[in-house]
Parts: structure tokens; C-alpha cells; sequence
């Protein structure tokens, strides 16, 4: 097995270095190999995703990911900015399928915005089509208008665009996910208004015929964003395309209360994958030793049980998580009254610890 490792910016750094001690306490026989991307590779090597990092990501069994992007950047060029980075990854890896899961563990039920009784036991599934729609459609650009409202105006264009293959693909993905939870499928779309949508909700349902154990559901995407914070317990597995998956996706991880616990996964039609937390660089608590590395351990589990095909391994990470985190230790982001707060370093600590303490068959105390 070989992983190709690529921290990027800000807190990614910090986060991966502790799921990489995690990973290196669970006797898995792999190979790894580190490179610079975004802000890092930029610096270094005048690209945000330079050909030998692509190349290690294209021959690696797997990507961890840490994470991209810095405010310094903004000015740069589009093609410099350090998002191209995991954009350039997306396309060039084929990864068309991103899981974010939306977990709302039990220790943190208070951490959340909305009331504990409507997030208590939350779990659902968000997946997010990710090499297609508006974020990659070609045209797009800027010219001066030959028509609509200000003729002869300055304007800037993109395209939402989807294939049927695309579509495809995706639902399949869903409706499968589905069977493996409680076989529930909610696609949303935008088809009252948009025609890529109707398109979109027309083919889901095709798909569907194949899947008659699984129930879909349509739903615009205004009414499951209010949906999502009205009753998020009434969805289970979400379908949707790249634009609505990323807006809803962030939602959906505020309602667990802390996007820093929230591991996800981006795979290609062979299941490989490139796994990430679901947050991003977070440049203002960058090198205080402050961040939260639970949603990148989380996601070395993903990447275990996903792609490298090592379930136990990735029960492990999973059952040390629920074990820290039942001792009461908090990173700032998740810390409550009567927990105790810990840095980054320590939290990775107490994971290691965690999972060298289930071969010893022990198991750690409240430290509270
Ligand atoms: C995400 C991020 C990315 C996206 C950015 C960093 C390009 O917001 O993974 O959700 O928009 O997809
Ligand atoms: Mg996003």
C-alpha cells in the first residue's frame, strides 16, 4: 500500500502529522511519501499543484489530504490560487464521488447550534457529485455582452452543465450507499428552475428503477436547506451536484457542532480515493498547536475501510475517537464546561494512546 501524503497550508500541516502517528501505531505494513501542495507548493515550486505532486497522488493506492489555502493567496491569479490545488486533484484523479458524512456524536450533542433533541443521534450522508456542474463547465470567463440586460457591459460567465454518464454514475453511488444504511435516498436538485436540474431529477429516477428497495425523494435545494436545520433527522443518505453538495455540506456539518470532527472521502469510479477533513486551513489558528486533528484521523479511517480495504484497522481509529472523546478531552472548537481542553498534539497523543490501550485490552480513564 502505498499513501501518498499531502498536508498543504495553514493547520493542515499540524492535523496530518497526527493522523500519520495514528496510522503509524497500527502495524499496517504500508509506504508513504510526503509532497507540497496549495499555498506550500506555490511557494516552493511557483504551482499550487505541481506535476510531481499530481504524479504521486495518480501512483499512490491512496490520498491523505490535510488541507489548502490562505488569505495572502487571494490576490494570485485563478490558476495560482492554492484551491486549484485540490480542484487540479479532483479532475486529474477522477474523484467524482465526495462522502461527507454528517455524525453527531454523542459527547458533543451540546456543541451544536440547533437544539440536542433535533441533532442527538444525527447520521447522515452527504454525497456530493465532485468533477462536474458549474465548478468545472466549459465556457466560462469574461467578456463584454452582446445582449441581456446591459448590452456592451462587462460580464462574467460560467456553465452548469451535467452528462447523463455523470448523473449516472452518482446515483449509483447513492442508491448503494443507501442500501448499506436505512435505504433512504433524498436527490436534490433545482428543477423547477434550472434545466441541468430537471435533467439531473429526471435520470435519478431512471437509476432508481434499478434500486426499488431504496426510497428516493426529491427535494429542491432551497427547501433542504431549511429542511436541514427544521428536521435533520429526517434525511439519511443526501444526493446532489458539486455546487449544492459544497453549500450543504457545510451546513450539514455545523448541525454535528464542529466542522473539525468531520472526516470525508473523494473516490474515483475504482474506488480509489483522496480522503480530507471536511474543513478547511484555517490560517488564523494556524502553528498555535490549537486545531483539531479528529476529522483527519477520521479520515485516515476513511481511507482505511474505503480503499485500502483494511475494516479492522479503520474500527480501530473509529473506537479510539469515541474513547477520547468519552474521557472528556476537547480541542477548543468542541471544548464545553467540564471537559478538558487539549491542543492538537495531545489529542493526537490521546488517539495513539487510545488505540495502543485496545491490543493492551485497556482502556483510558476520565481525566476530568
Ligand atoms: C470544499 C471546498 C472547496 C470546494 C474549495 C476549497 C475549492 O469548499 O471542499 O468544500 O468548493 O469544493
Ligand atoms: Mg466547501
Amino acid at each position: 500500500m502505498k499513501i501518498a501524503i499531502l498536508p498543504g497550508d495553514g493547520i493542515g500541516t499540524e492535523i496530518v502529522e497526527q493522523a500519520v502517528r495514528v496510522l503509524d501505531v497500527l502495524d499496517l505494513n504500508y509506504e508513504s511519501e510526503t509532497a507540497l501542495v496549495g499555498g506550500a507548493a506555490y511557494e516552493a515550486h511557483g504551482h499550487p499543484l505541481p506535476d510531481r505532486t499530481l504524479q504521486l497522488a495518480k501512483d499512490a493506492d491512496a490520498v491523505l489530504f490535510g488541507a489548502v489555502g490562505d488569505w495572502k493567496y487571494d490576490k494570485l491569479e485563478r490558476q495560482y490560487r492554492p484551491e486549484q490545488a485540490i480542484l487540479g486533484l479532483r479532475k486529474h484523479l477522477g474523484l467524482f464521488a465526495n462522502f461527507r458524512p454528517a455524525l453527531c456524536y454523542e459527547q458533543l450533542t451540546h456543541a451544536s447550534s440547533l437544539k440536542p433533541e433535533l441533532v442527538a443521534g444525527l447520521d447522515i450522508l452527504i454525497i456530493r457529485e465532485l468533477t462536474g456542474d458549474i465548478y468545472f463547465g466549459q465556457p466560462r470567463g469574461r467578456r463584454t455582452a452582446v445582449d441581456g440586460h446591459f448590452p456592451g457591459a462587462e460580464e462574467a460567465f460560467d456553465t452548469m452543465r451535467y452528462s447523463r454518464p455523470e448523473i449516472e454514475r452518482i446515483a449509483h453511488v447513492a442508491f448503494q450507499a443507501a442500501r448499506k444504511r436505512s435505504k433512504k435516498v433524498t436527490s436534490v436538485d433545482k428543477a423547477n428552475v434550472l434545466e441541468t436540474f430537471q435533467f439531473w431529477k429526471d435520470v435519478v429516477t431512471e437509476v432508481h428503477a434499478q434500486y426499488p428497495d431504496v426510497e428516493l425523494q426529491h427535494m429542491y435545494v432551497d427547501n433542504a436547506a431549511m429542511q436541514l436545520v427544521k428536521a435533520p433527522k429526517a434525511f439519511d443518505v443526501v444526493v446532489t451536484g458539486n455546487m449544492f453538495g459544497d453549500i450543504l455540506s457545510d451546513e450539514a456539518a455545523m448541525l454535528t457542532g464542529s466542522i473539525g470532527m468531520l472526516p470525508s472521502a473523494s473516490l474515483d469510479k475504482n474506488g480509489k480515493g483522496l480522503y480530507e477533513p471536511s474543513h478547511g486551513s484555517a490560517p488564523d489558528i494556524a502553528g498555535k498547536g490549537v486545531a483539531n486533528p479528529l476529522a483527519t484521523i477520521l479520515s485516515a479511517a476513511m481511507m482505511l475501510r474505503f480503499t485500502l480495504n483494511q475494516p479492522a484497522a479503520a474500527d480501530r481509529i473509529d473506537t479510539a475517537v469515541k474513547a477520547v472523546l468519552a474521557a472528556g478531552l476537547r480541542t477548543r472548537d468542541i471544548w464545553s464546561e467540564g471537559t478538558t481542553q487539549v491542543g492538537t498534539r495531545e489529542m493526537g497523543d490521546a488517539v495513539v494512546a487510545a488505540v495502543l490501550g485496545q491490543s493492551a485490552g485497556k482502556t483510558i480513564t476520565k481525566t476530568t
